[in-house]
């Protein structure tokens, strides 16, 4: 699938999930856009209407963005402060609402287009003591079919990507607050029944197809990319321990 002449905008592509994006629609020929706030020349602050408003000053259209953008962070209802939730909530929907809001215009302008946020399994599923986190993936997905609905006939399709656990910074940042880092990381290899961590280039694929022609009939979708994280019901322990094992 070429991207010869599209013009994408990726936030957070200075990392993980992001960066694999960039290089794949690179490699496959988009005039790509880095919006973040390290690793790049002009950073762009996603919860800030003037940065991105100043970054988007010389553009006059845009194919295809990609939100990924994103922080992790940890608490329940009880224990978040409000300073953690509300950065979550900033970072992860509130930035990909000013995002889209300032970028539509233009991918009206192109004649249409694609937005692929990048939410999570626990867009629709959650993580314990997560709950910031959670709330902002959930939210994302309704902001994802909100778009997808009231600019289908504009052209332009919105879906939210939903990986399992990808190894990028953000994984190991997370696993590095455990007891034991390493088995976290394979504890979360083995939430998935391929049996493995996603790489941040499985998921940049995904992105790539749901940003080019060959999506051109997918709007509104909770795009599992989780190696069959959500499948089994009860997880894994219910697999290996209830009536799965009955003896026929
Ligand atoms: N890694 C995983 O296991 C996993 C799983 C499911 C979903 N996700 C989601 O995927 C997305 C990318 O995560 P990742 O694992 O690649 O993380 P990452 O930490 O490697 O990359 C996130 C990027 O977002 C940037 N960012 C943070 N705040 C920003 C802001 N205010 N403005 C602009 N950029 C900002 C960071 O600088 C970083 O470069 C996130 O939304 C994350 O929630 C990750």
């Amino acid at each position: 699938m070429s991207f010869e002449s599209k013009r994408t905008i990726v936030t957070g592509g200075a990392s993980g999930i992001g960066l694999a994006t960039v290089k794949l629609l690179r490699e496959r020929g988009a005039e790509v856009m880095v919006w973040d706030v390290q690793g790049v020349d002009e950073p762009v602050d996603v919860g800030s209407d003037e940065s991105i408003l100043k970054a988007l000053s010389d553009v006059d259209r845009v194919d295809a963005l990609v939100y990924s953008a994103g922080i992790q962070t940890y608490g329940t209802a009880v224990s978040t402060s409000n300073e953690v939730w509300e950065r979550t909530l900033m970072v992860n929907v509130t930035g990909a609402f000013k995002v889209c809001r300032a970028v539509i215009p233009k991918m009206i302008a192109a004649g249409g287009g694609s937005i692929s946020l990048v939410g999570s399994v626990q867009s629709v599923g959650a993580v314990a003591n997560s709950a910031a986190y959670v709330t902002s993936k959930h939210a994302l997905l309704g902001l994802t079919r909100s778009i997808a609905l009231d600019y289908a006939k504009a052209g332009i399709r919105c879906n939210c990507v939903c990986p399992g656990a990808i190894d990028t910074p953000m994984l190991r940042w997370s696993a590095s607050l455990t007891d034991n880092p390493e088995a976290t990381l394979e504890a979360c290899a083995q939430v998935h029944p391929v049996g493995r961590l996603g790489q941040p280039e499985d998921i940049a694929g995904v992105i790539a197809f749901l940003c080019g022609e060959d999506s051109k009939f997918v709007t509104g979708t909770a795009f599992m990319a989780d190696g069959g994280a959500m499948v089994p019901i009860g997880g894994a322990a219910f697999q290996e321990h209830g009536t799965a094992q009955a003896k026929v």
